[in-house]
């Protein structure tokens, strides 16, 4: 199968598109739904069933998720809501749509596309994708092996709180941070991760990936960084990619 329908379910939005998973390119237009407040798997799949019907599409779909995702099974509810937390995303959405999902996290989703066709193709050794939006994901690859649901933005920032409460763009934005005064506590987080996991590399993912100059010289360590080459679309390409290596 070539062409796969991807879906990144976000904290404020829900995308998708059609991949071709061989590339990585995208076949159709992005579409694109306001995730719904309070976004419970009732409304949620009111919302995948209307995304799903704007694309004339029968096959099965890859979706990406912003929770730790077990074999189609939402371990944790994030910035989702509590609703999530023990529910079969696959099946709930099935239900709402008539066709297979295959589920993942979304950072572990970004991982995939750019280590398979984006920005760490040909790296080696241990990559860690972080992506920065509502929360912050992380997605680990060790000599070109998934360690799924690593969960970095949950690590103890300031005052015990999770990092992500501190160094997300929804924090960026809500306490209207300037690129520097921001970029001072993504450091912190990279900082943070660094030393826990001993990366040789990091890509930086997500909507803000696009702004990295503005931010860039707040950053003070010395692994190697590299910016994502699918931005805001690596969750779709990622979860279509990864859907087929399950069929
Ligand atoms: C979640 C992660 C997710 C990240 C990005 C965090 O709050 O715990 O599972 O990857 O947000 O959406």
């Amino acid at each position: 199968m070539k062409e796969i329908l991807g879906i990144d379910v976000g904290g404020t939005g829900i995308k998708a598109a059609l991949v071709d998973v061989e590339s990585g390119a995208l076949q159709t237009d992005r579409h694109r739904v306001e995730t719904p407040r309070p976004a419970t798997p009732d409304t949620m799949s009111e919302a995948i069933r209307q995304l799903v019907g704007e694309f004339d599409y029968k096959g099965p779909v890859g979706c990406c998720f912003p929770t730790i995702v077990v074999d189609g099974h939402a371990r944790s509810a994030s910035n989702l809501g509590e609703a999530w937390r023990d529910v079969q995303i696959d099946h709930t959405f099935e239900r709402a749509t008539g066709l297979p999902f295959i589920v993942f996290n979304d950072a572990d989703a970004a991982a995939v596309a750019e280590m398979r066709l984006g920005a760490g193709r040909g790296l080696d050794g241990l990559v860690l994708t972080i992506t920065i939006g509502t929360g912050i994901g992380s997605g680990m690859f060790y000599k070109g092996q998934l360690i799924p649901n690593l969960e970095l933005g949950h690590m103890a920032g300031k005052d015990g709180e999770p990092f992500e409460a501190y160094a997300s763009n929804r924090a960026r934005k809500a306490e209207e941070l300037s690129w520097l005064e921001w970029g001072d506590r993504f450091d912190a987080f990279l900082k943070r991760a660094d030393r826990v996991c001993s990366p040789d590399h990091f890509i930086i993912g997500g909507g803000i990936s696009k702004k990295f100059e503005q931010f860039e010289n707040a950053l003070t360590i010395s692994t190697p960084i590299h910016v994502a080459k699918f931005l805001n679309n690596a969750g779709i390409i990622g979860a279509a990619v990864a859907a087929v290596q399950r069929l």
